[in-house]
């Protein structure tokens, strides 16, 4: 049987098309983290992207129309997640200029009629409605502006969206770009023939997202390890109160299936023993360790605490591929990052093959100057979760492919 990787290995990547006078759209991942003054606190996602628009540039597409989402708008334009700000730094990066696209209604025939070398940025692809629904009319619109289409947007391949998806049936060239093929090499490594056992670290805020997942993954892996606001709908589900710390209270029982299949599985799930709570996360005063059945009436835990830390890392060091995904806490403030960044150290340390996905967690590694010190840092959180499920993801399904498969 073919595996998911195997047949996400099979797509055609750009390096097997001529792109020379051709129009190429490029789907990319610029979604990054920003801070609370909105400037971009890590680049990566841009950064990662450069391979694969400097290989058109160099081999002289006549226009480069790159797309991507930002955040998660209602569907409209909202200033906070406009792509204004990463217009900049692309420009300084590529050294190159990046003209702005503010509206593709107004802009798509002077695009599909430009017979010189340009570079267009599109303005949040998410602001037009019908991406979200993978509309047809979106896609259709899209695919007017291109004769190739290149998907490089590892971090969304997850999301059947018409800039991801819907635009591949109305486009003859459709291939990957450098960073979707680096990911999935990166993760067949981790996942094809993987040196066990192999743990998954979790955590985040994207708790609705995720937890669905963990239920699958539990065939792949031998420990999982639980943190961050991820970790206080599992505490729930053990019968603690949380207070007001973030949790899903329309997970919890998903959360205690997750449970009682791990142990069903003989998958071992490691919680927090203790966290670190305040009774406010902006204006921080009171803040304490607990263990995590004790949290104090009016407050919120926003960490993983010492001992908690302990237990992680003597997992961590004992397993030989780990895979994490999601901080371990409030991270961006300097009073809750601990946690985060000790894992990430004891991450950075042991001698297993490490991966670690997501804009966020990714920002964090890079920010306890760990970096270097993982296998691979992947562009995808979701993304790569899905991908551990054993899920074709759909922003590979419809490319060309290098050879049939049945
Ligand atoms: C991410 O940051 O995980 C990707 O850019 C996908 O974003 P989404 O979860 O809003 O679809």
């Amino acid at each position: 049987m073919t595996s998911n990787i195997s047949f996400m290995n099979g797509v055609k990547s750009l390096r097997d098309i001529d792109v020379e006078g051709k129009k190429v759209l490029i789907r990319v991942d610029f979604n990054v983290p920003v801070d609370s003054n909105n400037n971009i606190s890590d680049d990566r996602r841009i950064r990662s992207a450069l391979p694969t628009i400097n290989y058109c540039i160099d081999h002289n597409a006549c226009s480069i129309t790159l797309v991507s989402h930002f955040g998660d708008p209602k569907g409209g334009y909202e200033e906070k997640y406009s792509l204004k700000g990463v217009r900049k730094r692309l420009e300084r990066l590529l050294n190159k200029k990046v003209e702005f696209v503010e509206d593709l209604d107004a802009s798509k025939d002077e695009i599909a009629a430009c017979s010189l070398e340009r570079v267009f940025l599109l303005e949040n692809i998410r602001f037009y409605k019908g991406e979200k629904k993978n509309d047809e009319e979106l896609s259709k619109k899209l695919a007017s502006i291109c004769d190739v289409y290149v998907n490089d947007a590892f971090g969304t391949s997850h999301r059947e969206h018409a800039s991801t998806h819907g635009i591949t049936k109305f486009v003859q060239t459709k291939v990957a770009g450098f960073l979707m093929m680096k990911e999935v090499e990166a993760f067949a490594k981790a996942l094809e023939e993987p040196v066990r056992p192999i743990a998954l670290v979790v955590g985040g805020a994207k708790i609705s997202s995720k937890i669905t997942l963990l239920e699958a993954v539990l065939k792949k892996v031998d420990k999982l390890i639980i943190g961050g606001a991820m970790s206080n709908t599992f505490l729930k589900a053990l019968g603690y109160d949380m207070q007001d710390s973030l949790f899903e209270q329309d997970y919890v029982q998903t959360a205690s299936q997750v449970l009682q299949h791990a142990r069903e599985n003989g998958v071992k799930i490691y919680l927090p023993v203790d966290v670190v709570i305040t009774d406010s996360i902006e204006k921080p005063i009171d803040v304490k360790v607990v263990p995590a059945q004790d949290v104090l009436e009016g407050f919120k835990a926003v960490d993983i605490g010492p001992a908690t830390v302990k237990l992680f890392s003597e997992a961590i060091e004992l397993s030989n591929t780990i895979i994490w995904n999601g901080p371990m806490g409030i991270y961006e403030i300097d009073k809750f990052s601990k946690g985060t960044f000790k894992i990430a150290s004891a991450m950075g340390a042991c001698y297993a093959y490490t991966i670690v996905g997501g804009g966020d967690t990714a920002d964090a590694v890079d920010k306890c100057g760990e970096s270097e010190n993982f296998s691979f840092i992947s562009t995808g959180g979701g993304a790569s979760l899905e991908l551990l499920e054993g899920k074709i993801l759909p922003g590979f399904q419809n490319l060309d492919r290098k050879i049939e498969v049945n």
